[in-house]
């Protein structure tokens, strides 16, 4: 079944079913701007970040073909300071991180691009603009992985569905159905052992008296997509001068917080599932545990004795 035919089989809005498509056939030019896009850049980003030139090359291209579709009402992007308007009257509104991973982009290890939709907007009153959208309010969320297939992992809110990009035929083919993540022994940390804090190595403990073993690549995305099929947990947590971590909640722990969870894992920042937080701004940080269920609500046990 390819990408189309799943969609129209969803209760998604027509809409909503071609900006899916229209996004994932954008896949093919992104992947193939990697070999002359490998230079850093001198310009950074709004979270302080040396720009790589594929993370500004992804980004305007996704800027540019989402307002040439006329379905997207606001554009929040990684690498933009601001919030995007386009079109008023559409009926969707996009979150994104047009290439996560960008520190592996010189080493051809797997990065992708991460995209949230919100119906609507991003703001829970597209008048007022005040109040932004918690990761729960999500329609739909997907990533692209650029690993030795080109993958698409997707919840409209009915399950998670990965297809893989099959070029004689030019479609997403589907692949795996009704994702369901295990409960895995493995685990990837961000951070350096001077900067976590005492609950974060207390956590660490954790994995190695349960004999997890190590799998941290660098790439949110790529170490989210290991995990529905090995289980185990991803995490980047606060650590003792950056309380709020590394990721940013709107455009990286959202949408994947809002598939994990699709596929019957979990996502905290340690206290409290991340998809419930009202975002402050666009650009918001948070601590993140993200993988099987279970193991979320040990590090939440854990998180609760300090
Ligand atoms: P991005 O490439 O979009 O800036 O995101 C990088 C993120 C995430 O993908 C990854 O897990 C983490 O930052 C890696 O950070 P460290 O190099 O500090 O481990
Ligand atoms: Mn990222
Ligand atoms: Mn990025």
């Amino acid at each position: 079944m390819d990408l189309l035919s799943y969609l129209r089989q969803t209760p998604c809005h027509d809409e909503l079913i071609a900006l899916i498509l229209y996004i994932a056939h954008q896949a093919l030019p992104i992947r193939n701007a990697f070999p002359s896009n490998q230079m850093a850049k001198t310009t950074k980003n709004a979270s302080g970040e040396t720009q790589a030139a594929m993370d500004v090359w992804a980004d305007q291209h996704l800027i540019d073909e989402l307002r040439r579709t006329g379905l997207v009402k606001e554009l929040a992007s990684e690498e933009q300071d601001d919030v995007l308007f386009f079109e008023e009257d559409a009926l969707y509104s996009v979150v994104m991180d047009p290439l996560d991973g960008s520190s592996l982009i010189a080493t051809n290890l797997s990065v992708g691009t991460i995209i949230g939709i919100y119906a609507d907007s991003i703001y829970t009153d597209s008048v007022l603009r005040e109040e932004l959208k918690k990761g729960e309010d999500l329609v739909a969320a997907f990533y692209l992985l650029y690993g030795p297939m080109t993958t698409l992992v997707l919840s409209v809110g009915d399950g998670v569905h990965s297809f893989i990009y099959h070029e004689k035929v030019g479609e997403f083919q589907l692949f795996h159905e009704n994702i369901t993540i295990p409960d895995g022994t493995q685990y990837g940390s961000g951070g350096t052992r001077d900067e976590w804090i005492p609950a974060h190595m207390s956590v660490l403990e954790y994995f190695n008296e349960h004999h997890f073993k190590v799998r941290y690549s660098g790439s949110f995305v790529a170490d989210c997509h290991q995990l529905l099929t090995y289980g185990g947990i991803y995490t980047y947590p606060a650590l003792k001068k950056k309380p709020k971590g590394k990721l940013r909640l709107l455009f990286e722990v959202n949408p994947l917080g809002y598939i994990i969870t699709q596929a019957g894992g979990a996502v905290t920042d340690g206290y409290k599932d991340t998809l419930t937080i009202v975002p402050t701004e666009i650009h918001e940080k948070t601590p993140v545990y993200i993988g099987s269920k279970g193991i979320i609500q040990d590090i939440e046990r854990i998180y609760r004795e300090f």
